[in-house]
């Protein structure tokens, strides 16, 4: 359905992600007829562009990133006459904002205000500082705050404060697409609307869980970000954390927002703390080498970053987290992500504990379900069956398959679709609330702390490659594989 008139403010407007996500999000929801006529899109950045010059480059976004099948270019120029553009520094105390009031007449006090902030969160603080004090806060309004929410915990605090001075919390939608896949979302489905899953999912039956979130894109031009940032702070602090508590959060009592917030956090706070030693055991860091990927040869992290670089900055990182409830107790979870690695995947593996039957003639191997989070989202459940090939009763491996987009027939929205509207609607139950970003912090602090003492050292891996050789010792310690292992 369609959402209230809006104003939304994307300070930061002239970045990669305003272009690739931002602006094909709302003209895909705009083609599908959920946004209403008089709605603006202001894009403010410090270039000094006219409304035109930025259109020329919204067109150019639609363009590049709005698959083919829904690029309609009536459509698009209709969209973008919504889009208009304020040069603005928005840490400056005066001068530039009035080029961002110049857009605001009293009567759009009416529509639904939302401001979202995709620069770097050092300036969280001071433009929430400013809309305040330009009195551009109305009761209908909210404030997005894109990730990293802060670089460790005292940076997180301190911007959380900052930006709690002027937004009460039920206005800070702290964002983190990953909630924003339908296939996460769909947990909730899984889980709570399939009484045979419901009962299988527990320490009982399942042996280890893998969520791993790789990649094939190397840094790209974010190198002096992510130098700074690294895998661990860039996903598990945030996605891969956020995806873990779907998978492991007991029930929620409703589907309100804080009744799955108080579940999430409960899992936060379970996770059982990596300090001192135990950093080398639970954890892998590691960074990419020249290799082979995608039909090329790929260059190293330290070339990616330019002439003479050195960094000890992972971009790969593997760590066997445990959750200390009742369901899951002695259950490994291990989570792990990686630029340049073979391929672009989302997944979550629930591997199931082998079957102790002697009743044939070989062990039957584990049921497994893998969850593909992303690309060709759905569900594998992989199974044994009699091997029909054997005049005895041999097993072997068959899988039950599901690919929504063919079961459903339908294109699969980008995360940031449902959520720029959940912003709109102020719904927050995608959104991340402050006490899951310090729970999150508190647990990922001391691994980094070892990590700059080198308990754990950084190894290293070839681009193309599924990650470096350590991550595969510390699961066979244990007994386990990887799934690109399994057979
Ligand atoms: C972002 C990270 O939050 O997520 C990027 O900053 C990463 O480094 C991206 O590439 C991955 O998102 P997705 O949706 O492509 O898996």
């Amino acid at each position: 359905s369609q959402v209230e008139p809006f104003d939304y403010v994307i300070f930061g407007a002239t970045g990669d992600l305003t272009m690739r996500k931002l602006i094909p999000a709302i003209y895909h929801r705009f083609r599908e007829g959920q946004i209403p006529d008089n709605f603006r899109f202001i894009g403010t950045a410090r270039s000094q562009l006219t409304h035109e010059e930025y259109r020329e480059r919204a067109s150019k976004a639609l363009s590049d990133f709005v698959n083919r099948t829904y690029y309609d270019a009536k459509v698009a120029a209709k969209f973008i006459e919504h889009i208009f553009y304020a040069s603005l520094n928005g840490a400056e105390e005066s001068g530039s904002w009035q080029n961002l009031l110049d857009l605001f007449t009293p009567k759009d006090a009416e529509k639904v205000r939302v401001f979202y902030l995709a620069t770097s969160p050092n300036l969280f603080g001071q433009i929430c500082a400013n809309l305040s004090k330009y009195k551009l806060v109305t009761d209908n309004t909210r404030v997005v705050l894109e990730k990293p929410i802060g670089y460790d915990l005292q940076t997180a605090n301190e911007i959380n404060e900052s930006v709690g001075k002027y937004f009460k919390e039920d206005a800070i939608f702290r964002i983190d697409h990953y909630l924003g896949k339908e296939t996460v979302q769909d947990l909730l489905g899984l889980r709570f609307a399939n009484p045979f899953m419901e009962n299988v999912w527990s320490a009982e039956n399942i042996d280890y869980i893998q969520i791993t979130a790789a990649e094939t894109v190397g840094v790209e031009g974010r190198g002096p970000y992510y130098d700074k940032s690294g895998a661990m702070r860039d996903m598990i602090q945030n996605h891969l954390l956020q995806v873990m508590c779907m998978v492991a959060m007991e029930k929620p009592a409703s589907l309100n927002a804080n009744d799955l917030r108080n579940e999430k956090l409960k899992i936060l706070n379970a996770l059982v703390p990596i300090t001192g030693q135990k950093v080398a055991e639970n954890t892998v860091r590691a960074q990419y080498q020249r290799g082979f990927l995608e039909e090329t040869t790929a260059r190293s992290y330290l070339e990616d970053l330019g002439e003479n670089q050195t960094s000890q900055t992972e971009t790969y990182v593997t760590v066997k987290a445990e959750i200390d409830t009742p369901r899951w107790k002695g259950v490994p979870f291990y989570i792990r992500t990686g630029k340049r690695l073979h391929k672009k995947v989302s997944e979550i593996v629930i591997q199931f504990k082998e079957s102790s039957t002697t009743l044939f003639p070989s062990k039957p191997g584990p049921d497994r379900l893998i969850i593909r989070l992303q690309p060709n989202e759905g569900l594998t459940l992989s199974i044994m069956a009699k091997d029909p090939t054997s005049d005895e009763v041999a097993l072997r491996r068959a899988n039950l398959d599901v690919s929504f987009t063919q079961e459903f027939n339908i294109r699969y929205p980008d995360a940031y679709e449902r959520l720029m509207l959940d912003a709109v609607r102020g719904n927050p139950i995608l959104f991340i609330r402050r006490d899951e970003v310090e729970a999150a912090w508190k647990w990922v602090e001391p691994i980094l702390d070892g990590w700059s003492k080198n308990i754990t050292p950084l190894a290293v891996y070839s681009a193309g490659s599924w990650g470096p050789e350590e991550a595969k010792i510390m699961l066979a310690k244990n007994g386990h594989i990887w799934h690109e292992d399994m057979r």
